[in-house]
């Protein structure tokens, strides 16, 4: 899979180099690409924004700069499928597990991080010439900038890519691929601080075990997450 991301703070994403999205990128099963957004100015500021038409509080990207960078980097993948363009916003659809399920398979993403008061809109209208737009929120809170909210997606969508964890097994036991929390874990020892493992995991019985996991999920989710359960028998 490929992965561009524009921005202006382009070191906001050396993280990514690190853990399991650095080696997936090292084996070549990740090509992301971290480009900073002044590099399609032309002027000596290298000026990404401008104030509002019609007035108001901050400042607003450019159009500009965005149309360059987006031209380029959608036909970088010419003749491959059109790519599918990210524009973090919390004024967007929220970002779930089964959202990260779904821009997996695709073949090449687009971020484009916003920032100030956000981007000219007719950059969205251009983008949707080059590929699939999609404004995607983190959730209902307000960040800086997408930068945050890039860093979490993509990690999100990363680790589903075939061969980026190691034992794919643990995937599906995680929170919200079933739509339930996780179950608890534990390790040794089996007394810590007068704290007991639950005595179950240490019977050997996996059918219980099983069973007991499942009791636990259902619970964590109905005390922590009801709004998951809810239209559920
Ligand atoms: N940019 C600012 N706030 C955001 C949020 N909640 N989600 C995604 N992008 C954002």
């Amino acid at each position: 899979m490929r992965i561009d991301v524009v921005s202006i703070f382009p070191s906001y994403f050396d993280g990514l180099t690190l853990s399991l999205l650095g080696k997936a990128q090292s084996t070549g099963i990740l090509d992301l690409r971290i480009h900073d957004l002044r590099d399609w100015t032309h002027d000596r500021h290298r000026t990404v924004d401008d104030t509002p038409y019609g007035g108001g509080a901050g400042m607003v990207m450019k159009p500009e700069p965005w149309g360059l960078a987006l031209d380029q980097l959608a036909a970088g993948a010419d003749g491959g499928p059109r790519p599918t363009i990210i524009f973090p916003s919390p004024a967007g659809e929220v970002f779930h597990q089964s959202t990260a399920r779904e821009l997996a398979d695709r073949e090449h993403l687009i971020f484009g991080c916003g920032r100030y008061e956000g981007i000219d809109e007719r950059v969205f209208e251009e983008a949707a010439e080059l590929g699939e737009v999609r404004l995607i929120s983190l959730g209902d809170y307000v960040l800086n900038g997408g930068e945050v909210a890039v860093m979490a997606m993509v990690e999100a969508i990363g680790r589903l890519i075939p061969g980026v964890v190691g034992n794919p097994e643990s995937l599906v036991e995680e929170s919200h691929e079933d739509g339930l929390l996780e179950y608890p874990s534990y390790t040794k020892p089996s007394v810590w601080r007068d704290r007991e493992v639950p005595p179950i995991l240490l019977s050997g019985n996996h059918g219980a075990i099983a069973a007991w996991r499942r009791e636990q999920q259902v619970e964590r989710t109905r005390r922590r997450r009801p709004d998951l359960l809810a239209g559920e028998d």
